[in-house]
């Protein structure tokens, strides 16, 4: 699912983080599917964009990251996977440093993530189905993966059985141009879970959609999210959404971190004073 500009990504040498990676730290007592230490992000000698982030998420919480606009967020989603390379710190994803990780590697661990944008780079002209069964890339190859009529027939039905999850079955041969926003988002949730993610991270999933689609949307993605197991890190600006959704809140104020708390025990009035 990710994009040609992904795939030719060439991070910059980064000698701090690197001795870390070599080391290939484990995690083996760890039962966190994402361990970040220590992370800080500078682009191009500007100021400081991440400060000294620590946090961790255990295998199966839902966890929503808020903070204004331009606190860092997106950057800190894109350093998960290195799609953005950090300037210091460690990134521990499923056991496994990705500071560091060959190009082999980091696409082996990529395609164990799943990664729901705010435009969901669907391929507009080709049908629904075709867009699901493109999560399947992330395990197989072949051009067989490419067009659904070329499809194994156990992934087409996988793949059909996503777009069921997602309540779109009957929408399968449709171009995906004459999809809702709504109707669109469901897809691209339905081809991350088709990658068989271990885990996703979705960066303001339902910004685009009016209200009442992005509540709706986001009720299916975290009862997809909440069946399979996964663990999920959202970016989120609507703080209901955070409150509702989640099972812990961690939020970002100019790059540092700021709060980390249980969904439940947070005051809304409170958290809106900080991040509304
Ligand atoms: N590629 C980049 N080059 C320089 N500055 C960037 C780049 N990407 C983001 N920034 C800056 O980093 C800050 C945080 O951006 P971002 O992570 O997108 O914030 P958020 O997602 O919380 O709105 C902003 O000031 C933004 O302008
Ligand atoms: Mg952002």
């Amino acid at each position: 699912m990710f994009s040609d500009a992904v795939a030719t990504f060439q991070p910059p040498v980064c000698n701090e983080v690197s001795v870390r990676a070599r080391e290939n730290v484990r995690t083996a007592t760890s039962t966190a599917d994402i361990e970040i230490t220590g992370l800080s992000k500078t682009f191009d000698n500007s100021r400081r964009v991440l400060q000294d982030i620590h946090f961790s998420i255990p295998q199966g919480q839902a966890v929503a990251l808020i903070g204004h606009n331009g606190s860092g967020k997106s950057t800190l989603l894109r350093c998960c996977l290195r799609l953005i390379q950090p300037s210091s710190g460690s990134i521990v994803l499923l056991g496994k440093e990705i500071i560091g990780l060959g190009k082999a590697e980091l696409r082996d661990m990529r395609a164990q993530v799943g990664f729901v944008f705010q435009r969901h780079n669907l391929v507009q002209r080709l049908s629904v189905l075709t867009n699901v069964l493109h999560g399947v890339q992330a395990r197989k190859k072949g051009l067989r993966t490419w067009f659904q009529s070329m499809a194994m027939q156990e992934d087409r039905e996988e793949a059909m059985a996503k777009l069921q999850s997602v309540g779109l079955a009957h929408l399968a041969g449709q171009r995906v141009d004459q999809l809702s926003g709504g109707e669109s988002q469901r897809v691209a949730i339905a081809r991350a879970l088709m990658q068989r993610p271990k885990m996703v991270l979705a960066d303001e999933p339902v910004a685009s959609l009016d209200p009442r689609a992005g509540d709706e949307v986001m009720n299916l993605f975290l009862r997809r999210i909440k069946d399979e197991g996964l663990t999920l890190l959202f970016v989120s600006h609507n703080l209901d959404h955070a409150l509702s959704y989640a099972d812990r809140i961690i939020g970002l104020r100019d790059g540092k971190f700021e709060l980390d708390a249980p969904a439940k025990s947070e005051n809304i009035e409170s958290l809106r004073e900080l991040y509304g």
